[in-house]
């Protein structure tokens, strides 16, 4: 039986840091009246205030007035260091002079021209060439329809309805699998496995196989979490998909800035389709899908009975044009693997700042993508996160705004390559504080 005294002190604990959770919240709430008079006013026309669910936290979310360089400031005129990086669109930064006069000449060119652009076929080139399993692409407006397009490819290609998919990824508004699924996804037959589960997931394949259309699996689970994949349970997705005859597609929305040719150049592995997005466009709206010849072909549109694929903003002049300047010009393979080995690095400050104050504080992630976890259980799938100390990750995001730090309600951080060695070091700073600050509250590593 468990003692008496140890659960009245867990419980005192608990109290206590509800209650610097609640103090923290107040404070925020008189720091941003402007913010909050904004989102009020939203209310009126928004559900909510809010026309993109992810940007919401209550009381209500800072709005922000403007940026430069990796610098933010909200309307009620406070500063902060960006280290959210618009969810890893905001890969260049608020101001990078490159793609700024790129959008600027591109819209002295005329705002689209309802025909092919010059620019389309080299933004098509630069990606073919960067990502070999890519044969040919296709462009869109966001990740979430490049995905949907994938797996219309996948099904129709196989002529199969069954798509696997797994726990806590995220493909899109309408391809979320946290806690298992969404009621507004799509109607597609899905089949959740658990990610990292290599054996159970090889068991799902075995039972489904001959019905399966399509694997999609992120390399890392992003918004769940930055949660990577093993290089062994992917490699394994590779050889099932080939040995059933299902598509195998790599989401590499957020992973593929994790090297030139993303986490499947790291791991050597070759997908059907990858899709891609975020910051291809020089942070303009686009999304892609590409892959295999054979598959792609299906929407050529010179060929009998091809499938259509739509889209008014497809070839839009301001994302063609910024997409390639920012990917010959600033994104380069050499500033890709710099940056990344920036977020390696700052990563395992961060983790052993966690570790020296004891706590169960720890940060997943690869190269320039990170997320915090408040626990110090391994955490290998969605349903290990679960388990995290949601209040403290709370306290902990409402001391990061106080110290001029902006990033994901959910502790995710996305480097820009606008962050250098000074802001890495104020934003260790800030977190050093945090553990200062609240020590007294915060619960012990076991
Ligand atoms: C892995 C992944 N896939 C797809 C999407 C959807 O992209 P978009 O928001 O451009 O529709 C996201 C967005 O966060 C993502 O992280």
């Amino acid at each position: 039986m468990e003692d008496p005294m140890k659960r009245e002190m867990a419980a005192a604990s608990l109290a206590a840091l509800v209650s610097a959770v609640d103090r923290a919240r107040s404070t925020y709430l008189q720091a941003n009246p402007a913010s909050r008079e904004q989102i009020a006013q939203a209310s009126a026309y928004l559900p909510g205030g809010n026309t993109r669910s992810v940007l919401h936290y209550a009381p209500f979310p800072l709005v922000m007035a403007r940026g430069n360089g990796c610098r933010l400031w909200d309307v009620d005129g406070h500063e902060y260091l960006d280290f959210l990086g618009e969810f890893t669109a905001g890969l260049y930064g608020h101001s990078n002079e490159v793609i700024c006069g790129t959008i600027t000449s591109a819209l002295s060119l005329g705002i689209n021209m309802g025909a092919p652009g010059r620019k389309e076929a080299e933004l098509g080139r630069i990606i073919c060439e960067r990502f070999p399993s890519i044969e040919l692409v296709r462009f869109t407006n966001s990740g979430t329809e490049a995905n949907l397009m994938a797996l219309a490819a996948a099904t129709t290609f196989t002529e199969r309805r069954k798509i696997l998919v797994f726990s806590g990824a995220y493909h899109g508004g309408v391809l979320a699998f946290a806690r298992g699924g969404s009621p507004v996804n799509v109607p597609h037959d899905f089949l959740v496995a658990t990610y990292n589960d290599l054996h159970g997931t090889e068991a799902l394949i075995a039972t489904h196989g001959s019905e399966l259309a399509a694997i999609l699996v992120e390399p890392m689970l992003g918004s769940g979490g930055c949660i990577p994949g093993d290089p062994a349970f992917l490699a394994t997705l590779r050889r099932e998909a080939t040995a059933v005859g299902a598509v195998l597609i790599f989401d590499e929305v957020m992973t593929s800035r994790l090297s030139a040719g993303g986490r499947q150049a790291l791991l050597k592995l070759q997908p059907d389709i990858t899709t891609l997005g975020k910051y291809l466009g020089g942070g303009m709206s686009i999304g892609a899908f590409g892959g295999r010849r054979d598959i792609m072909s299906m929407f050529d549109p010179t060929q009998p009975h091809a499938f259509a694929h739509a889209g008014t903003f497809n070839n839009n002049a301001l994302s063609m044009a910024a997409g390639v300047a920012a990917l010959t010009q600033v994104f380069t393979p050499t500033a890709a693997s710099a940056l990344n080995t920036r977020g390696d690095e700052l990563r395992s400050q961060l983790n052993q700042l966690a570790r020296d104050a004891k706590v169960p504080m720890q940060w997943l992630g690869l190269g320039s993508l990170m997320s915090l976890h408040c626990t110090d259980k391994e955490i290998r799938s969605s349903a290990d996160s679960a388990q995290e100390n949601a209040l403290m990750k709370e306290l902990f995001f409402f001391d990061m705004l106080r110290h001029g730090i902006y990033l994901a309600r959910r502790g995710f951080i996305a480097l820009s390559l606008s962050i250098g060695d000074t802001e890495c070091e104020r934003l260790l700073g800030a977190v050093r504080l945090f553990l200062r600050e609240r020590r007294d509250l915060l619960p012990s590593a076991t």
